[in-house]
Protein backbone atom coordinates (compact mmCIF):
# COMPACT_ATOMS: atom_id res chain seq x y z
CA UNK A 1 0.00 0.00 0.00
CA UNK A 2 1.25 3.44 -0.73
CA UNK A 3 1.38 5.76 1.84
CA UNK A 4 -0.27 8.18 -0.25
CA UNK A 5 -3.28 6.00 0.03
CA UNK A 6 -2.77 5.38 3.88
CA UNK A 7 -3.12 9.14 3.90
CA UNK A 8 -5.72 9.89 2.22
CA UNK A 9 -7.85 6.93 3.26
CA UNK A 10 -6.69 6.98 6.90
CA UNK A 11 -5.25 9.75 8.20
CA UNK A 12 -8.05 12.47 7.81
CA UNK A 13 -10.75 13.33 10.22
CA UNK A 14 -13.64 13.98 8.99
CA UNK A 15 -15.40 16.25 11.67
CA UNK A 16 -18.09 17.96 10.46
CA UNK A 17 -19.62 18.34 6.89
CA UNK A 18 -21.01 21.85 5.50
CA UNK A 19 -23.24 22.75 2.73
CA UNK A 20 -23.94 26.74 2.12
CA UNK A 21 -26.14 27.02 -0.14
CA UNK A 22 -26.20 29.94 -1.75
CA UNK A 23 -30.03 31.52 -2.85
CA UNK A 24 -28.80 32.39 -6.41
CA UNK A 25 -26.98 28.84 -7.14
CA UNK A 26 -23.30 29.94 -6.79
CA UNK A 27 -21.69 27.93 -3.90
CA UNK A 28 -18.46 26.35 -2.88
CA UNK A 29 -18.99 23.46 -0.43
CA UNK A 30 -16.06 21.30 1.66
CA UNK A 31 -16.34 17.78 2.35
CA UNK A 32 -14.58 18.56 5.66
CA UNK A 33 -13.74 21.20 7.51
CA UNK A 34 -10.99 20.56 9.86
CA UNK A 35 -8.04 17.68 9.03
CA UNK A 36 -5.53 16.29 10.68
CA UNK A 37 -2.34 14.78 9.11
CA UNK A 38 0.50 13.28 10.23
CA UNK A 39 3.82 14.95 8.83
CA UNK A 40 5.47 13.24 5.85
CA UNK A 41 2.20 11.87 4.42
CA UNK A 42 -0.20 13.60 1.42
CA UNK A 43 -3.46 14.68 2.27
CA UNK A 44 -6.12 15.38 -0.01
CA UNK A 45 -8.73 18.45 1.00
CA UNK A 46 -11.98 18.29 -1.15
CA UNK A 47 -14.75 21.00 -2.43
CA UNK A 48 -17.54 20.61 -4.98
CA UNK A 49 -18.86 23.95 -6.32
CA UNK A 50 -21.91 24.92 -8.47
CA UNK A 51 -23.11 27.84 -10.41
CA UNK A 52 -26.01 28.67 -13.05
CA UNK A 53 -25.50 27.69 -16.20
CA UNK A 54 -26.93 30.97 -17.57
CA UNK A 55 -26.74 34.22 -15.91
CA UNK A 56 -28.09 37.60 -16.75
CA UNK A 57 -28.70 35.24 -20.28
CA UNK A 58 -25.56 34.41 -20.62
CA UNK A 59 -23.80 31.16 -20.93
CA UNK A 60 -21.12 30.57 -17.97
CA UNK A 61 -17.69 29.04 -18.81
CA UNK A 62 -15.74 28.48 -15.55
CA UNK A 63 -11.88 29.97 -16.45
CA UNK A 64 -9.76 29.05 -13.29
CA UNK A 65 -10.17 27.10 -10.58
CA UNK A 66 -7.18 26.80 -7.21
CA UNK A 67 -6.58 27.02 -3.72
CA UNK A 68 -4.85 29.67 -1.67
CA UNK A 69 -3.71 30.22 1.73
CA UNK A 70 -3.00 33.74 1.46
CA UNK A 71 -4.81 36.86 -0.05
CA UNK A 72 -4.30 40.31 0.16
CA UNK A 73 -5.06 43.36 -2.01
CA UNK A 74 -7.34 41.87 -3.99
CA UNK A 75 -4.69 39.03 -4.88
CA UNK A 76 -5.37 35.32 -4.25
CA UNK A 77 -2.02 33.77 -4.20
CA UNK A 78 -2.60 30.31 -6.35
CA UNK A 79 -0.62 27.65 -3.96
CA UNK A 80 0.86 25.96 -7.63
CA UNK A 81 2.66 29.08 -7.52
CA UNK A 82 4.13 29.54 -4.06
CA UNK A 83 7.56 28.66 -4.27
CA UNK A 84 7.20 26.94 -0.82
CA UNK A 85 4.72 24.30 -1.88
CA UNK A 86 6.49 23.54 -5.05
CA UNK A 87 6.55 20.16 -6.34
CA UNK A 88 4.27 19.09 -3.39
CA UNK A 89 0.21 20.57 -4.64
CA UNK A 90 -2.01 19.22 -7.12
CA UNK A 91 -5.26 20.93 -7.93
CA UNK A 92 -7.28 17.86 -9.29
CA UNK A 93 -10.77 18.49 -10.81
CA UNK A 94 -13.76 17.00 -12.25
CA UNK A 95 -17.38 17.41 -12.72
CA UNK A 96 -17.50 20.06 -10.49
CA UNK A 97 -15.55 18.47 -7.75
CA UNK A 98 -11.83 19.77 -7.42
CA UNK A 99 -8.98 17.92 -4.60
CA UNK A 100 -6.19 20.11 -3.45
CA UNK A 101 -3.49 17.38 -3.26
CA UNK A 102 -0.77 18.13 -1.01
CA UNK A 103 2.06 15.71 -0.23
CA UNK A 104 5.09 15.33 1.98
CA UNK A 105 3.39 17.86 4.49
CA UNK A 106 5.19 19.80 6.78
CA UNK A 107 4.16 21.63 9.93
CA UNK A 108 4.63 24.97 8.15
CA UNK A 109 1.64 23.69 5.69
CA UNK A 110 -0.90 24.08 8.89
CA UNK A 111 -3.12 26.53 7.89
CA UNK A 112 -6.80 27.51 6.63
CA UNK A 113 -7.28 26.42 2.65
CA UNK A 114 -9.60 27.96 0.50
CA UNK A 115 -11.07 27.24 -3.01
CA UNK A 116 -11.50 29.83 -5.49
CA UNK A 117 -12.96 29.23 -9.28
CA UNK A 118 -13.57 32.41 -11.76
CA UNK A 119 -15.89 32.25 -14.66
CA UNK A 120 -16.46 34.66 -17.71
CA UNK A 121 -19.43 36.39 -16.40
CA UNK A 122 -18.29 39.82 -14.73
CA UNK A 123 -19.60 39.23 -10.92
CA UNK A 124 -18.29 35.26 -11.53
CA UNK A 125 -15.98 34.39 -9.13
CA UNK A 126 -16.95 33.18 -5.65
CA UNK A 127 -14.00 31.89 -2.70
CA UNK A 128 -15.50 29.13 -0.18
CA UNK A 129 -14.93 31.19 2.59
CA UNK A 130 -14.88 29.18 5.30
CA UNK A 131 -12.29 26.88 4.37
CA UNK A 132 -10.38 23.81 5.66
CA UNK A 133 -8.17 23.92 8.35
CA UNK A 134 -5.44 21.75 7.90
CA UNK A 135 -3.29 20.91 11.12
CA UNK A 136 -0.27 18.78 10.65
CA UNK A 137 1.39 17.08 13.32
CA UNK A 138 4.48 15.06 14.68
CA UNK A 139 3.67 12.31 16.72
CA UNK A 140 5.01 11.67 20.56
CA UNK A 141 5.13 9.30 22.95
CA UNK A 142 3.29 10.15 25.57
CA UNK A 143 3.39 8.39 29.46
CA UNK A 144 -0.13 7.60 30.80
CA UNK A 145 0.62 5.97 33.97
CA UNK A 146 3.76 4.43 35.22
CA UNK A 147 5.66 3.08 38.38
CA UNK A 148 8.82 3.29 38.97
CA UNK A 149 11.28 0.24 40.44
CA UNK A 150 14.70 -0.21 41.31
CA UNK A 151 16.17 -0.80 37.85
CA UNK A 152 12.76 -0.70 35.79
CA UNK A 153 9.63 1.63 35.14
CA UNK A 154 6.15 -0.02 34.48
CA UNK A 155 4.34 2.54 32.16
CA UNK A 156 1.73 2.74 30.17
CA UNK A 157 2.28 4.61 26.68
CA UNK A 158 0.09 6.56 24.10
CA UNK A 159 0.93 8.06 20.66
CA UNK A 160 0.18 11.28 20.83
CA UNK A 161 -0.42 14.22 18.35
CA UNK A 162 -1.38 18.08 18.31
CA UNK A 163 -4.54 17.67 16.74
CA UNK A 164 -7.03 14.91 16.89
CA UNK A 165 -6.32 12.04 14.67
CA UNK A 166 -8.98 9.87 13.69
CA UNK A 167 -9.72 7.51 16.75
CA UNK A 168 -10.27 4.49 14.41
CA UNK A 169 -6.22 4.73 13.60
CA UNK A 170 -3.68 1.89 14.30
CA UNK A 171 -0.71 2.48 15.83
CA UNK A 172 3.13 0.72 15.50
CA UNK A 173 5.35 0.44 18.66
CA UNK A 174 9.02 0.59 18.36
CA UNK A 175 11.31 -0.18 21.04
CA UNK A 176 15.40 0.53 20.30
CA UNK A 177 14.36 0.39 16.82
CA UNK A 178 12.56 -3.31 16.75
CA UNK A 179 8.72 -3.07 15.92
CA UNK A 180 7.35 -4.53 19.16
CA UNK A 181 3.45 -4.72 19.06
CA UNK A 182 0.15 -2.62 17.33
CA UNK A 183 -2.32 -1.17 19.26
CA UNK A 184 -3.35 1.89 20.99
CA UNK A 185 -1.81 2.21 23.61
CA UNK A 186 2.10 -0.20 25.39
CA UNK A 187 2.25 -1.21 28.38
CA UNK A 188 5.56 -2.88 29.79
CA UNK A 189 8.17 -2.49 31.64
CA UNK A 190 10.98 -0.22 30.23
CA UNK A 191 14.77 0.05 31.50
CA UNK A 192 16.47 3.40 31.99
CA UNK A 193 18.26 2.88 28.33
CA UNK A 194 15.06 1.57 26.47
CA UNK A 195 13.92 4.09 23.64
CA UNK A 196 10.81 4.21 22.54
CA UNK A 197 8.85 5.31 19.51
CA UNK A 198 5.32 5.08 17.39
CA UNK A 199 3.86 5.45 14.12
CA UNK A 200 0.69 5.44 12.64
CA UNK A 201 0.28 1.81 10.98
CA UNK A 202 0.21 2.57 7.24
CA UNK A 203 2.59 5.37 7.48
CA UNK A 204 5.41 3.83 9.44
CA UNK A 205 8.23 5.83 7.52
CA UNK A 206 6.78 9.07 10.05
CA UNK A 207 8.08 7.72 13.17
CA UNK A 208 7.72 9.70 16.25
CA UNK A 209 11.22 10.68 18.04
CA UNK A 210 12.73 8.31 20.28
CA UNK A 211 12.08 8.83 23.92
CA UNK A 212 13.42 7.56 27.05
CA UNK A 213 10.69 5.94 28.99
CA UNK A 214 10.24 7.98 32.53
CA UNK A 215 8.51 7.64 35.38
CA UNK A 216 5.77 11.04 35.05
CA UNK A 217 6.59 12.01 38.79
CA UNK A 218 9.87 13.00 38.78
CA UNK A 219 10.64 16.85 39.83
CA UNK A 220 11.21 18.84 36.98
CA UNK A 221 10.24 22.37 35.29
CA UNK A 222 9.76 22.83 31.95
CA UNK A 223 9.88 25.98 29.68
CA UNK A 224 6.86 26.40 26.73
CA UNK A 225 9.36 28.59 25.11
CA UNK A 226 13.12 28.92 25.56
CA UNK A 227 13.02 31.91 23.54
CA UNK A 228 11.21 35.18 23.32
CA UNK A 229 11.76 38.20 21.93
CA UNK A 230 10.08 41.61 22.97
CA UNK A 231 9.91 44.95 22.40
CA UNK A 232 11.40 47.66 24.55
CA UNK A 233 8.17 48.97 26.53
CA UNK A 234 6.07 46.23 26.02
CA UNK A 235 4.71 43.56 28.72
CA UNK A 236 6.17 40.67 28.33
CA UNK A 237 5.07 36.43 29.98
CA UNK A 238 7.40 33.95 30.58
CA UNK A 239 5.43 30.39 31.57
CA UNK A 240 6.69 27.54 33.11
CA UNK A 241 5.20 24.36 34.22
CA UNK A 242 6.45 22.49 36.99
CA UNK A 243 6.07 18.97 38.20
CA UNK A 244 7.05 17.18 41.68
CA UNK A 245 6.12 13.35 43.60
CA UNK A 246 2.84 14.16 45.37
CA UNK A 247 4.56 12.01 47.72
CA UNK A 248 7.77 10.68 48.86
CA UNK A 249 10.03 9.42 51.41
CA UNK A 250 6.36 8.66 53.29
CA UNK A 251 5.25 12.33 53.02
CA UNK A 252 3.08 13.81 51.32
CA UNK A 253 4.89 17.03 49.14
CA UNK A 254 3.25 20.30 49.67
CA UNK A 255 4.89 23.46 47.19
CA UNK A 256 6.54 26.36 49.33
CA UNK A 257 7.66 29.21 47.82
CA UNK A 258 7.92 29.78 43.70
CA UNK A 259 9.90 32.16 42.13
CA UNK A 260 11.89 33.40 39.03
CA UNK A 261 15.75 34.65 39.47
CA UNK A 262 18.50 35.40 36.84
CA UNK A 263 21.04 35.38 39.74
CA UNK A 264 22.99 33.28 41.81
CA UNK A 265 25.16 33.71 44.39
CA UNK A 266 26.70 31.64 46.61
CA UNK A 267 23.56 28.86 46.46
CA UNK A 268 21.28 32.59 47.24
CA UNK A 269 19.20 32.59 44.33
CA UNK A 270 17.42 36.18 44.08
CA UNK A 271 13.96 36.28 43.75
CA UNK A 272 13.42 39.32 40.97
CA UNK A 273 10.86 40.56 43.00
CA UNK A 274 13.14 41.55 45.61
CA UNK A 275 15.60 43.36 42.31
CA UNK A 276 15.30 46.87 42.65
CA UNK A 277 15.75 46.63 38.83
CA UNK A 278 12.63 45.02 38.67
CA UNK A 279 10.79 47.10 41.07
CA UNK A 280 7.16 47.58 40.48
CA UNK A 281 7.22 45.90 37.05
CA UNK A 282 7.08 41.99 37.82
CA UNK A 283 4.30 39.70 38.62
CA UNK A 284 4.76 36.01 39.12
CA UNK A 285 0.95 34.49 38.66
CA UNK A 286 0.89 30.97 39.63
CA UNK A 287 -2.02 28.23 39.47
CA UNK A 288 -2.28 24.62 38.75
CA UNK A 289 1.29 23.87 38.36
CA UNK A 290 1.98 26.81 36.41
CA UNK A 291 3.79 29.82 36.51
CA UNK A 292 3.86 33.25 34.53
CA UNK A 293 6.45 36.01 35.09
CA UNK A 294 5.13 39.23 33.87
CA UNK A 295 7.40 41.62 33.02
CA UNK A 296 6.30 45.11 32.57
CA UNK A 297 7.38 48.12 30.94
CA UNK A 298 10.44 46.32 29.63
CA UNK A 299 13.94 47.70 29.15
CA UNK A 300 16.93 46.41 27.42
CA UNK A 301 18.92 45.64 29.92
CA UNK A 302 16.10 43.05 30.96
CA UNK A 303 17.58 40.87 28.35
CA UNK A 304 18.65 37.57 30.49
CA UNK A 305 18.29 34.05 30.92
CA UNK A 306 15.29 33.80 33.54
CA UNK A 307 14.90 30.77 35.67
CA UNK A 308 11.93 29.38 37.96
CA UNK A 309 12.56 27.75 41.03
CA UNK A 310 10.46 26.01 43.13
CA UNK A 311 10.79 24.63 47.15
CA UNK A 312 8.65 22.20 48.97
CA UNK A 313 8.63 20.51 52.87
CA UNK A 314 10.45 17.80 51.15
CA UNK A 315 14.47 17.26 52.48
CA UNK A 316 16.48 18.58 49.58
CA UNK A 317 13.06 18.85 48.04
CA UNK A 318 13.67 22.18 45.96
CA UNK A 319 14.03 22.47 42.61
CA UNK A 320 15.20 25.20 39.18
CA UNK A 321 14.86 24.34 35.51
CA UNK A 322 18.34 24.73 34.96
CA UNK A 323 17.27 26.08 30.99
CA UNK A 324 15.80 29.02 31.56
CA UNK A 325 14.05 31.38 28.91
CA UNK A 326 16.67 33.67 26.82
CA UNK A 327 14.64 37.05 26.92
CA UNK A 328 15.72 39.49 24.30
CA UNK A 329 14.28 42.95 24.74
CA UNK A 330 15.09 45.38 21.58
CA UNK A 331 13.24 47.52 19.04
CA UNK A 332 11.07 45.77 16.61
CA UNK A 333 14.04 46.07 13.59
CA UNK A 334 11.97 45.00 11.06
CA UNK A 335 13.08 44.59 6.80
CA UNK A 336 10.57 44.21 3.94
CA UNK A 337 11.54 40.29 2.30
CA UNK A 338 10.47 39.99 -1.19
CA UNK A 339 9.56 36.71 -2.84
CA UNK A 340 7.77 36.38 -6.11
CA UNK A 341 5.98 33.38 -8.08
CA UNK A 342 8.27 31.21 -9.82
CA UNK A 343 5.93 28.20 -10.67
CA UNK A 344 3.40 29.98 -13.29
CA UNK A 345 4.62 32.99 -15.05
CA UNK A 346 0.96 33.47 -16.12
CA UNK A 347 -0.14 34.42 -12.36
CA UNK A 348 2.66 36.54 -11.29
CA UNK A 349 2.95 38.16 -7.59
CA UNK A 350 5.45 39.63 -5.53
CA UNK A 351 4.72 38.79 -1.96
CA UNK A 352 6.15 41.55 0.61
CA UNK A 353 6.62 40.29 4.32
CA UNK A 354 7.14 41.93 7.16
CA UNK A 355 10.27 40.06 8.92
CA UNK A 356 12.05 40.88 12.25
CA UNK A 357 15.00 38.88 13.12
CA UNK A 358 12.95 38.29 16.43
CA UNK A 359 10.87 36.00 16.57
CA UNK A 360 7.75 38.07 17.14
CA UNK A 361 4.53 36.72 18.51
CA UNK A 362 1.79 35.39 16.11
CA UNK A 363 -1.16 37.51 17.33
CA UNK A 364 0.59 40.92 16.12
CA UNK A 365 -1.19 43.13 13.73
CA UNK A 366 1.08 44.99 11.16
CA UNK A 367 0.40 47.52 8.58
CA UNK A 368 1.05 47.80 5.27
CA UNK A 369 1.99 51.72 3.74
CA UNK A 370 1.84 52.47 0.15
CA UNK A 371 3.36 55.78 -0.69
CA UNK A 372 2.74 56.64 3.23
CA UNK A 373 -0.82 55.78 2.90
CA UNK A 374 -1.77 52.35 5.03
CA UNK A 375 -2.89 49.58 2.37
CA UNK A 376 -3.29 46.40 4.26
CA UNK A 377 -3.20 44.76 7.66
CA UNK A 378 -1.63 41.41 7.70
CA UNK A 379 1.89 40.03 7.65
CA UNK A 380 2.33 39.76 4.16
CA UNK A 381 1.07 42.54 1.19
CA UNK A 382 0.75 41.44 -2.13
CA UNK A 383 1.03 43.22 -5.24
CA UNK A 384 0.45 42.36 -8.95
CA UNK A 385 2.78 45.11 -10.28
CA UNK A 386 5.69 47.12 -8.84
CA UNK A 387 5.10 50.36 -9.93
CA UNK A 388 8.23 53.07 -10.53
CA UNK A 389 6.28 55.29 -8.37
CA UNK A 390 5.78 53.50 -5.55
CA UNK A 391 7.07 52.49 -2.39
CA UNK A 392 6.15 50.25 0.51
CA UNK A 393 7.19 49.50 3.97
CA UNK A 394 5.29 47.95 6.74
CA UNK A 395 4.93 48.89 10.56
CA UNK A 396 3.90 46.77 13.86
CA UNK A 397 0.75 47.93 15.14
CA UNK A 398 1.36 50.43 17.97
CA UNK A 399 4.76 50.52 17.51
CA UNK A 400 4.40 52.55 14.16
CA UNK A 401 7.32 54.39 15.21
CA UNK A 402 9.55 52.01 14.35
CA UNK A 403 8.99 51.40 10.67
CA UNK A 404 10.94 49.54 8.28
CA UNK A 405 13.17 50.95 5.71
CA UNK A 406 11.06 51.91 2.63
CA UNK A 407 11.13 49.67 -0.25
CA UNK A 408 11.34 51.23 -3.81
CA UNK A 409 11.26 49.82 -7.63
CA UNK A 410 13.08 47.91 -8.39
CA UNK A 411 14.80 48.05 -5.00
CA UNK A 412 18.33 47.38 -6.20
CA UNK A 413 21.86 47.82 -4.58
CA UNK A 414 23.66 50.53 -6.11
CA UNK A 415 26.05 48.87 -9.09
CA UNK A 416 29.92 49.66 -8.82
CA UNK A 417 29.92 53.20 -9.78
CA UNK A 418 31.42 54.66 -12.92
CA UNK A 419 34.31 57.54 -11.97
CA UNK A 420 35.51 59.81 -15.29
CA UNK A 421 37.59 62.90 -15.07
CA UNK A 422 36.88 66.56 -17.23
CA UNK A 423 38.96 66.88 -18.86
CA UNK A 424 40.02 64.07 -20.67
CA UNK A 425 43.89 63.48 -21.21
CA UNK A 426 46.84 64.77 -19.29
CA UNK A 427 46.09 66.60 -16.47
CA UNK A 428 48.65 69.87 -15.91
CA UNK A 429 49.17 72.17 -12.79
CA UNK A 430 46.77 75.19 -12.20
CA UNK A 431 43.99 73.32 -14.33
CA UNK A 432 40.44 72.58 -13.02
CA UNK A 433 39.33 68.92 -13.10
CA UNK A 434 36.31 67.44 -12.15
CA UNK A 435 35.72 64.10 -11.01
CA UNK A 436 32.31 62.60 -11.70
CA UNK A 437 30.71 59.54 -9.80
CA UNK A 438 27.40 57.69 -10.79
CA UNK A 439 25.85 54.54 -9.81
CA UNK A 440 22.47 52.82 -10.94
CA UNK A 441 20.38 52.34 -7.82
CA UNK A 442 17.25 52.62 -6.50
CA UNK A 443 16.85 54.12 -3.68
CA UNK A 444 18.89 56.82 -5.14
CA UNK A 445 22.74 56.50 -3.98
CA UNK A 446 24.37 58.98 -1.95
CA UNK A 447 27.66 59.50 -3.01
CA UNK A 448 30.95 60.49 -1.03
CA UNK A 449 34.46 61.25 -2.47
CA UNK A 450 37.85 60.11 -0.40
CA UNK A 451 41.35 60.48 -1.40
CA UNK A 452 43.45 57.97 0.09
CA UNK A 453 47.24 59.24 0.50
CA UNK A 454 50.62 56.80 0.47
CA UNK A 455 50.21 55.91 4.35
CA UNK A 456 46.93 54.59 3.49
CA UNK A 457 45.06 57.47 5.45
CA UNK A 458 42.05 58.07 3.89
CA UNK A 459 40.35 61.79 3.55
CA UNK A 460 36.69 62.75 3.06
CA UNK A 461 36.56 65.12 0.53
CA UNK A 462 32.92 65.82 -0.81
CA UNK A 463 29.39 64.03 -0.49
CA UNK A 464 28.62 65.44 -3.93
CA UNK A 465 28.10 63.68 -7.50
CA UNK A 466 31.15 65.61 -8.43
CA UNK A 467 34.50 66.74 -6.74
CA UNK A 468 36.25 69.78 -8.13
CA UNK A 469 39.80 70.54 -8.17
CA UNK A 470 39.61 74.16 -9.36
CA UNK A 471 43.48 75.02 -10.03
CA UNK A 472 45.16 71.30 -9.36
CA UNK A 473 48.87 70.64 -7.89
CA UNK A 474 51.21 68.08 -8.11
CA UNK A 475 50.49 67.39 -4.47
CA UNK A 476 46.91 66.86 -5.27
CA UNK A 477 47.93 63.08 -7.22
CA UNK A 478 47.18 59.78 -5.45
CA UNK A 479 44.68 57.64 -5.35
CA UNK A 480 40.71 58.95 -5.68
CA UNK A 481 37.77 56.86 -5.10
CA UNK A 482 33.95 57.36 -4.79
CA UNK A 483 31.74 55.00 -2.78
CA UNK A 484 27.82 54.96 -3.90
CA UNK A 485 25.28 53.97 -1.23
CA UNK A 486 21.95 52.97 -0.53
CA UNK A 487 19.33 51.21 2.00
CA UNK A 488 20.03 47.85 0.75
CA UNK A 489 23.96 48.16 0.08
CA UNK A 490 27.21 50.42 -0.67
CA UNK A 491 29.76 49.80 -3.46
CA UNK A 492 32.86 51.81 -4.81
CA UNK A 493 35.05 52.32 -7.18
CA UNK A 494 38.50 54.35 -7.73
CA UNK A 495 40.73 56.23 -10.17
CA UNK A 496 44.27 57.42 -10.12
CA UNK A 497 45.23 60.88 -10.71
CA UNK A 498 48.97 62.31 -12.09
CA UNK A 499 49.58 65.96 -12.04
CA UNK A 500 51.86 67.08 -14.52
CA UNK A 501 54.07 69.74 -14.12
CA UNK A 502 54.59 72.67 -16.18
C1 LIG B 1 -19.02 32.64 -21.65
O1 LIG B 1 -18.49 31.75 -22.60
C2 LIG B 1 -19.48 31.00 -23.32
C3 LIG B 1 -18.78 29.96 -24.19
O2 LIG B 1 -17.68 30.54 -24.84
C4 LIG B 1 -20.33 31.94 -24.14
O3 LIG B 1 -21.35 31.24 -24.82
C5 LIG B 1 -20.97 32.96 -23.19
O4 LIG B 1 -21.71 33.93 -23.89
C6 LIG B 1 -19.92 33.65 -22.33
N1 LIG B 1 -20.56 34.47 -21.33
C7 LIG B 1 -20.28 35.76 -21.16
C8 LIG B 1 -20.99 36.47 -20.05
O5 LIG B 1 -19.47 36.36 -21.86
C1 LIG C 1 1.74 32.19 28.85
O1 LIG C 1 0.58 31.93 29.62
C2 LIG C 1 -0.48 32.85 29.37
C3 LIG C 1 -1.58 32.59 30.36
O2 LIG C 1 -1.49 31.33 30.91
C4 LIG C 1 -0.92 32.67 27.91
O3 LIG C 1 -1.97 33.58 27.62
C5 LIG C 1 0.25 32.95 27.00
O4 LIG C 1 -0.10 32.72 25.65
C6 LIG C 1 1.44 32.08 27.36
N1 LIG C 1 2.59 32.52 26.58
C7 LIG C 1 3.39 31.69 25.91
C8 LIG C 1 4.54 32.31 25.16
O5 LIG C 1 3.22 30.49 25.88
C1 LIG D 1 18.91 39.97 20.52
O1 LIG D 1 18.52 40.54 19.29
C2 LIG D 1 19.56 41.23 18.61
C3 LIG D 1 18.97 41.89 17.39
O2 LIG D 1 18.05 41.08 16.75
C4 LIG D 1 20.66 40.26 18.24
O3 LIG D 1 21.70 40.94 17.59
C5 LIG D 1 21.16 39.61 19.51
O4 LIG D 1 22.10 38.64 19.19
C6 LIG D 1 20.01 38.96 20.27
N1 LIG D 1 20.51 38.48 21.54
C7 LIG D 1 20.23 37.30 21.98
C8 LIG D 1 20.78 36.96 23.33
O5 LIG D 1 19.55 36.51 21.34
C1 LIG E 1 33.06 70.95 -14.18
O1 LIG E 1 31.66 70.96 -13.85
C2 LIG E 1 31.06 72.26 -13.87
C3 LIG E 1 29.62 72.11 -13.41
O2 LIG E 1 29.51 71.26 -12.35
C4 LIG E 1 31.14 72.81 -15.25
O3 LIG E 1 30.63 74.12 -15.24
C5 LIG E 1 32.58 72.84 -15.72
O4 LIG E 1 32.63 73.25 -17.06
C6 LIG E 1 33.22 71.46 -15.61
N1 LIG E 1 34.62 71.53 -15.96
C7 LIG E 1 35.21 70.66 -16.79
C8 LIG E 1 36.64 70.87 -17.00
O5 LIG E 1 34.57 69.72 -17.29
Amino acid sequence: MSVTAAASGFVVLLLTVTVVQCENGWDVSYTSTEICAVRGSTVDITCTYTYPSTFNNHDTTVQETFWFIKESNGIHVDLRTDPEYSGRVENLCGNNKCTLRISNLRESDSAVYKFRFTTNQTTGSLTGSAGVTLSVTDLHVQVRESVKYDYSIWAELRCQSSCRLPDHLNYVWYKNQQKMKEGASYTGYFYSEDRVSCAVKGLEDFRSASMLVRSQIDWGVSYTSTEICAFRGSTVDINCTYTYPSRWNHLDTTVQETFWFIKVREQIYDDLRTDPEYSGRVENLCGNNKCTLRISNLRESDSAVYKFRFTTNQPRGSFFGSAGVTLNVTDPQLQVHVRRSTANPSSTWTELTCHSRCQLPDHLSYVWYNNNKPVGRKKYFHLRHFNPEDSYHCAIEGQERFPSPTLYYPSDAPKPPSVSVSPSGEIREGSSVNLTCSSDANPAAKYTWYKRSGDKQVQRLSEETQFVLSSIRSSDSGEYYCTAENELGRSSANILITVTCE
